[in-house]
């Protein structure tokens, strides 16, 4: 039996896919990357922009239409993640023939479900009732340890969640309504699911969680020091392991007991995706995000004092209801004062059931279009900056896999995450090498193996 899965939306998502797959795997499926030759199909799906539903919803509908063309009922369609857990049960009415429905916080069952489907459906007894599993599942964060690399271009780097859920409630955001309040893992767990990944040959790794530094403040006793931190020494102290990344920190944890572990944690690498989301106060209290640009912008200029050739990236949403000509220009602002190298700029989407949709969504798409383009700009000059600053310079490169393009073209990143493309061969994987950068665009840098 095959599985293919296919995943939209963040790391999150695809590091979920990783241990759908690896159940599948665990019950003696394989994993296929052609969907033609699938006896399950599971589409992960993101819930975060109305686009990225609609998307998924398009591509089940395609699925089941091409399943009813060629007369068969194989192969199983079910799909997964945050979408399933927003519509639930209203899926299978719109699109007839999905066979099942498993929420975000039912990822780990999802293979489960999938394998009774397909038996059931093996006899012949069709048509077989569709499943709708949304529940509450307040323990799933315990099953997420298991790996099986799928989108991902090496081995040599991993995806650890470390967290499930978030209760920050930032108004916009649907996040907090379909994966369910904060919940951490036990952190001898991730130390022992990243020692595993390690002896597998694993080289570094980035922990994934919605608001990753507030790792473990459910459970923390007042006063005590931040788990996450302790989290980060204890990843530290691997041997065999290289690097530490993480995914995405909120600023409001981002205390001086992290700041302070740059540089004394060697492992730890000198880059940051740190979301903005505004960079006007009132905007950002109209976001329930409880921090002002200058706190934001105290947080980068400490780490750009701390570490040398500290990569700092950021979200930013454009066409917030109310977003004021004045409120956009303090975006600028802040976002030039930071020089952001890489940044994602989303367009203010309204979620069902979130604070923000009550509003009226009154930023004309127009308006919305051109301060995303003017961010973009900005964005560009400055990545470009960024990396003209490293033409000349040698930097360590942690060898991951071949360039998508060029023959005896390979690919690794630097400690700050830039993209460098050098010639090489296949001993160098999982190797880290001295490179000099020769040359750059704005989303990569040509460099030579120099040692
Ligand atoms: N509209 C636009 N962007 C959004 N994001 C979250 N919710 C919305 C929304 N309703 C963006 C935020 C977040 C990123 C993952 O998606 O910038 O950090
Ligand atoms: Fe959404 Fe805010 Fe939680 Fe991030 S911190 S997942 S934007 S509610």
């Amino acid at each position: 039996m095959k599985a293919h899965i296919r995943t939209y939306g963040c790391q999150m998502n695809e590091r979920d896919s990783e241990n759908i797959a690896a159940n599948f795997v665990e019950r003696g499926w394989s994993i296929t990357n052609n969907e033609d030759e699938a006896d399950a199909i599971i589409v992960n799906t993101c819930s975060v922009r109305e686009q990225a539903e609609n998307k998924a919803i398009g591509k089940l509908g395609h699925l089941i239409n091409y399943r009813n063309f060629t007369g068969k009922n194989l192969p199983v369609i079910g799909v997964t993640g945050c979408m399933a857990q927003n519509r639930g049960g209203q899926l299978v009415k719109i699109l007839p023939g999905l066979d099942f429905v498993a929420g975000a916080r039912k990822t780990h069952k999802v293979a489960d479900i999938a394998e009774q489907i397909y038996r059931q459906k093996l006899t012949g007894r069709v048509p077989v009732a569709p499943v709708v599993d949304v529940s509450d599942d307040l323990t799933s964060h315990l099953n997420i340890d298991k790996h099986y690399p799928l989108a991902r271009s090496s081995k040599v780097c991993a995806f650890v969640s470390i967290m499930q859920g978030c209760q920050m409630n930032c108004s916009y955001c649907i996040v907090p309504k379909v994966r369910g309040p904060m919940r951490s893992r036990p952190t001898a767990d991730i130390v022992a699911e990243v020692r595993a990944l390690v002896d597998s040959g694993v080289k570094e790794v980035t922990l994934l969680g919605q608001v990753v530094n507030a790792f473990g403040i459910e459970r923390r006793a007042p006063g005590k020091v931040s788990e996450f931190v302790d989290l980060l020494e204890r990843l530290n102290a691997i041997e065999g392991l290289q690097r530490i990344r993480f995914t995405s920190p909120h600023p409001s944890f981002f205390k001086d007991d992290l700041i302070e572990a740059y540089g004394r944690l060697e492992k730890l690498c000198q880059y940051v995706h740190l979301p903005l989301q505004s960079g006007s106060n009132s905007i950002l209290r109209a976001m329930n995000r409880p921090y002002r640009a200058e706190d934001f912008l105290r947080i980068a200029e400490r780490l750009r004092e701390k570490v040398a050739d500290m990569s700092i990236s950021t979200d930013v949403i454009v066409g917030y209801p109310g977003e004021t000509p004045e409120d956009f220009r303090q975006t600028v602002d802040v976002f030039k004062q930071a020089a952001f190298d890489m940044a994602f700029i989303f367009k203010y989407s309204p979620r069902e059931g979130t604070k923000s949709a009550q509003q009226p969504d009154d930023v004309p798409e127009s308006i919305k279009d051109q301060r995303n383009k003017i961010l973009l700009e900005i964005l560009g000059e400055q990545s470009m900056r960024f990396h003209e600053n490293m033409i000349g310079r040698t930097f360590d490169v942690l060898v991951e896999d071949r360039a998508k393009r060029g023959q005896d073209m390979f690919m690794g990143r630097t400690r700050n995450h830039r993209k460098c493309i050098f010639k090489a061969d296949e001993s160098y994987i999982a190797k880290t090498v001295n490179v000099k950068i020769n040359s750059a665009t704005v989303t990569a840098l040509s460099a030579e193996i120099v040692g």
